[in-house]
């Protein structure tokens, strides 16, 4: 029986070699497995004379639990080395630095354009917008420019057979007044469309159109309108405008809109008084009703408010640029 209590070193040895609970799994096997050889020794209890079998089987016995033992012992060291190497892989420094979400901003344009959005609604106008991809009828013929009138040539564009990419706001008017019924107050900003491109035109740009129409809404309302929006959008009592002279055919009389700066004048947009061919081409009742109408650069605003002399970053997506920009 001697040999038998070399298993239990012998199992000792092997089962310190084990690196894994499979590895340990083969390992039992050859002791206490189905043909290991604890099992034979008691099969062969049978050939033993029968007063030295108890004795004989009380030792295998224990031998046998022993190695019993000692698989649970190596079978505990080996999860916990598996459970130390998997939190050390797993392990996380939880004083290093955080990785950085940058917040976005809004673009320059459209922090201009929720500033005059905001201070036009707060004396009572509506927002309506248009098509960007506008027809010929609308653009063109609606507001009074007949097809061989040459100012379609002044607003050269691109043309996709019978439609335009819109060359002003201004078609939103007359799709806004066939719509809704005066007295109205509105005004439509949106991207516009020109054969133009250098540091102060770009092909894109974006117009605000401002429309009144009522019983009594003159000329005098639309100076004093404009004057009182340009003096709260650039925070400045003493900003005064002059019109000029000027001709739209959808609008009599028209004038260019002229702000004073830096001891002269900017010219920043258009107006005049909605023309009777315009009225009458949405059924409004020209004897009743009368009223103005404006356009508006936004790119111009936008960089008189922020001292910016070039349009062309606006629209080249440098975030250097473009991250300097808060409300
Ligand atoms: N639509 C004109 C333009 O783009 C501007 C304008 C608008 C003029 C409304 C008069 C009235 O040049």
């Amino acid at each position: 029986m001697d040999h038998l209590k070399d298993l239990i070193n012998q199992a000792q040895s092997d089962f310190s070699l084990c690196k894994s609970l499979s590895d340990l799994d083969h390992a039992k096997a050859k002791f206490i497995g189905k043909s290991g050889a604890i099992t034979d020794a008691m099969r062969q209890l049978s050939s033993i004379p029968k007063e030295e079998k108890p004795k004989v089987g009380a030792e295998i016995n224990s031998i046998k639990q022993a190695i019993e033992a000692l698989l649970a012992v190596r079978k505990d060291e080996i999860q916990s080395e598996a459970m130390e190497s998997q939190l050390k892989s797993e392990l996380i420094d939880v004083t290093l630095p955080g990785t950085k979400q940058s917040t976005g901003s809004l673009h320059p344009i459209s922090i201009t354009l929720q500033r005059v959005e905001t201070l036009f609604r707060s004396i009572g106008f509506d927002i309506a917008t248009g098509p960007e991809i506008e027809d010929d009828y609308h653009n063109f013929t609606a507001l009074n420019i007949p097809e061989s009138h040459p100012a379609r040539a002044m607003h050269d564009t691109f043309y996709i057979g019978h439609h335009v990419l819109r060359t002003h706001t201004s078609p939103v008017q007359v799709r806004y007044m066939k719509t809704n019924q005066p007295p109205l107050k509105i005004i439509s900003p949106g991207r516009v469309y020109r054969v133009d491109s250098d540091a102060t035109h770009s092909p894109m740009f974006h117009q605000v159109e401002g429309l009144w129409i009522d019983e009594k809404a003159s000329f005098a309302n639309l100076k004093g309108l404009l004057q009182d929006f340009l003096q709260s959008f650039f925070e400045d009592d003493n900003l005064t405008i002059r019109f000029r002279p000027s001709f739209f055919p959808f609008t009599e009389p028209s004038a260019e809109i002229d702000m004073s700066w830096n001891g002269g004048w900017l010219e920043i947009g258009g107006c005049g008084m909605v023309h009777p061919e315009v009225l009458k081409q949405v059924d409004i009742n020209y004897d009743k009703f009368q009223g103005f109408a404006f356009g508006l650069g936004v790119e111009r605003l936008a960089m008189l408010r922020f001292g910016i002399n070039d349009l062309r970053p606006f629209f080249n997506n440098d975030l250097r640029f473009l991250k300097q920009f808060i409300r």
